[in-house]
């Protein structure tokens, strides 16, 4: 990368602070389901064949309701492959959201790729999943270039970060059109903790629309945790996978998908008509 181009990227564009008399957060109409697919491909390595296939899952979650796919393709490799990625991008007729770290590795992945959307998401070899958000805010400096070089290419970038105000003003310092905040600890929460960790995500939701950001949430979302967060007016999507891919043994990918898509869709009716009530 030329230096010219880091000078570019570097530039932080000037803060935005909350209205200080917020009006209510607008309502956004219509919640867009992400499936990921990321342990179709953890069942079909346990036997190192081809069978299951993330690829025909895709499909059959696009049948059901899916309104995008998201597959992270890991450093180690331990789910997704290079292949699964390649025929998902030759093969789907909805967007593909791919999950990165901020790699050179895979910031060439996806240049070649280009998926409609990349998710920046911090990696560890270590961690059984993606344990928590990204510190965009410590990390302005090594972010900035990969989320330039994918803005460049037409890519539609989010960070994934926790419910922080001040990691959603960093990740638009950093130039990301989009934030998935991180719903981790809210699903994992006990229930006494559970309505404090909503209100951390009500209030990032609604900062993000404030300063100009598309907000998504994802990770952990189950059938008892998705209809608060899919009732929070200013999130646009859900990404969901686990759970989901989970319940499929017991019913079928297709029906797992459609009770979520049905749950989603029904707590956003809902809010949209008790708004204009
Ligand atoms: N969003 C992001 C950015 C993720 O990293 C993950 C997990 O890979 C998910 C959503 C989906 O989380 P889960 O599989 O727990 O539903």
């Amino acid at each position: 990368m030329s230096g010219d181009r880091r000078a570019a990227i570097h530039v932080r564009p000037e803060p935005v602070h909350a209205r200080p008399e917020r009006e209510e957060p607008s309502m956004k109409q219509y919640l867009r389901l992400g499936v990921n697919i990321d342990h179709v491909a953890t069942i079909r390595n346990a036997r190192g064949g081809v069978h299951p296939d993330p690829v025909r899952a895709a499909t059959q979650a696009v049948k059901a309701g899916a309104d995008g796919i998201t597959a992270h393709l890991r450093e180690d490799r331990r789910h997704i492959s290079d292949g699964d990625i390649e025929r998902l991008t030759d093969q789907l007729t909805v967007p593909l959201n791919f999950e990165m770290a901020a790699t050179d590795e895979m910031l060439e992945i996806a240049l070649r790729h280009k998926p409609h959307a990349a998710c920046i998401v911090p990696e560890k070899r270590e961690e059984q999943t993606t344990e928590g958000g990204l510190d965009v805010a410590a990390g302005h400096d090594v972010l900035a270039p990969y989320v330039g070089r994918l803005v460049d290419a037409g890519i539609r970038v989010s960070m994934f970060i926790e419910a922080d105000p001040a990691q959603l003003d960093a990740a638009r310092a950093v130039g990301a059109p989009v934030v998935e905040l991180h719903t981790g600890a809210y699903c994992d929460a006990r229930d006494a903790d559970r309505p404090a960790e909503l209100v951390r995500i009500v209030k990032a939701a609604a900062h993000a629309e404030d300063i100009g950001l598309e907000c998504h949430a994802g990770h952990g979302l189950t059938f008892d945790t998705v209809s608060p967060v899919a009732a929070i007016p200013t999130i646009v999507e859900l990404n969901i996978g686990h759970f989901l891919i989970g319940e499929a043994i017991f019913g079928g990918l297709e029906s797992s998908i459609k009770r979520m898509r049905a749950l989603m869709d029904r707590v956003r009716a809902d809010a949209v008509g008790k708004r204009s009530a």
